[in-house]
């Protein structure tokens, strides 16, 4: 006989499946209050961050749990700079990859050579600056030997972002790219127990090492859902190219049963404060390109209203992060690695935290299949 369990009404009724509502940790990192749209980092608003700090900055307070001094920032820079080398087994794992790899593919086997060559022991500070270092190296570098260029040196008077430009060119970059792409990472490094957070904290938890942890990371990043959203927004503004042809896209888009990306968000109930410097940052980047951006965005939102009265679904952080990254010159397919290499100061930090205070992550599932089967051995099945 078959019978089926089903899930108990109040796990249904207090969780629609996703883990919605349900708090997986304890974290000092950042706060994000969803219904407020307020987004903090160890206490200090987003918005404050955003406009007056640079990333290795924000590297420290995540990674030491305060703002740092003059000097502490010397020496945090001096650090990150002295491990912004391409190690050999890297540089031969991505030569090794089809010119065709996605980006995002060739940093999570980047991270995953350097980890299977380097790392040894519990995660700690030391690995994670080592890592976070060399993102933006992985990532020029990959990119630089598909375009059959060859991996640049990272220059020594540039800061991480600066540098990261630099070694995708091999041009001294602008200043006004360099403080848009700066805060960009700024907004980017840290947002509670989002996905890939979360991963990377599970795999922690397991007492598994940083490498793998940061691997996972950047596999559950990399999904539509997540970060994978700011290409597919240049997709959908090239796509509808001019303002008149913006509301017949995005309807047809819809009808067909479409997300329209750079929308809605699980945690915030309001505007996310990320999209709002965002859309100041696209503004001043590039005027001709926000002014569609914008003329989309006011469409979206009033259809996303219609085809739902009082949802409210509002701007994410991954509609303007596309105009941002396009206007400091980024092809699309870099743009979620970018946030990859912003995002994995989020996740060192919070492997940290995890291990810290260490418990193993292992929820439990409603089991809804069939029970009492009577079992028939192989030969008798028909
Ligand atoms: N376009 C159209 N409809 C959307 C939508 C979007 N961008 N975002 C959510 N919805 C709709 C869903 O279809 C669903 O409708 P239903 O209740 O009629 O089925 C409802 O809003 C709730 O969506 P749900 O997927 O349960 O919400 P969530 O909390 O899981 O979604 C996202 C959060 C980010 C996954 C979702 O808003 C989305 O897919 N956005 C587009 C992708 C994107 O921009 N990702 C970057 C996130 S920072």
């Amino acid at each position: 006989m078959t019978t089926k369990t089903s899930p108990s009404t109040s796990t249904i009724k207090q969780n629609r499946g996703g883990l919605e509502g349900v708090v997986a940790a304890t974290t000092t990192l950042s706060r994000v209050e969803g219904t407020a749209g307020r987004l903090t980092y160890h206490g200090y608003n987003i918005h404050d961050l955003a406009r007056t700090t640079t990333f290795e900055e924000i590297a420290y307070l995540l990674w030491f749990g305060k703002l740092p001094t003059r000097m502490e920032l010397v020496d945090l820079k001096v650090r990150l700079l002295e491990e912004r080398t391409l190690p050999t087994v890297v540089l031969q794992v991505l030569s090794d990859l089809p010119s065709t790899t996605a980006p995002m593919d060739a940093l999570r086997t980047a991270v995953s050579a350097w980890g299977a060559a380097t790392i040894q022991g519990k995660p700690n500070l030391d690995q994670a600056i080592a890592l976070t270092a060399r993102f933006p190296v992985f990532l020029s570098a990959f990119h630089r030997l598909r375009n059959g260029l060859k991996p640049l040196e990272s220059h020594p008077e540039l800061g991480y972002a600066a540098n990261y430009l630099y070694l995708l060119s091999g041009h001294m970059p602008k200043e006004e790219h360099v403080r848009a792409l700066d805060a960009y990472l700024v907004l980017l490094a840290d947002h509670g127990m989002n996905a890939s957070t979360f991963t990377a904290r599970v795999v922690a938890s397991t007492e598994s090492d940083i490498a793998s942890a940061v691997v996972g990371a950047i596999g559950a990043l990399k999904g539509p859902l997540h970060g994978g959203a700011p290409s597919k927004v240049q997709d959908m503004l090239e796509a509808i190219g001019t303002q008149d042809r913006a509301e017949s896209w995005m309807r047809d888009a819809l009808a067909r049963g479409e997300r329209l990306m750079g929308f809605g968000h699980r945690a915030y109930k309001t505007e996310d404060p990320r999209a709002e410097e965002l859309r100041e940052l696209a503004r001043l980047a590039d005027p001709r390109e926000f002014a569609l951006a914008r003329r989309i965005e006011e469409l979206a939102l009033a259809l996303l209203e219609e085809q739902k009265p009082g949802r409210r679904l509002y701007t994410n952080v991954e509609f303007y992060s596309a105009v941002v990254l396009a206007s400091v010159g980024l092809p699309g397919d870099l743009f979620t690695p970018t946030f990859a290499a912003s995002r994995v100061v989020g996740w060192t930090a919070h492997i940290l935290e995890q291990v810290a205070n260490n418990r193993l992550i292992r929820p439990e599932a409603d089991y809804t299949g069939p029970t009492e089967q009577h079992f028939v051995p192989l030969g008798e099945r028909q």
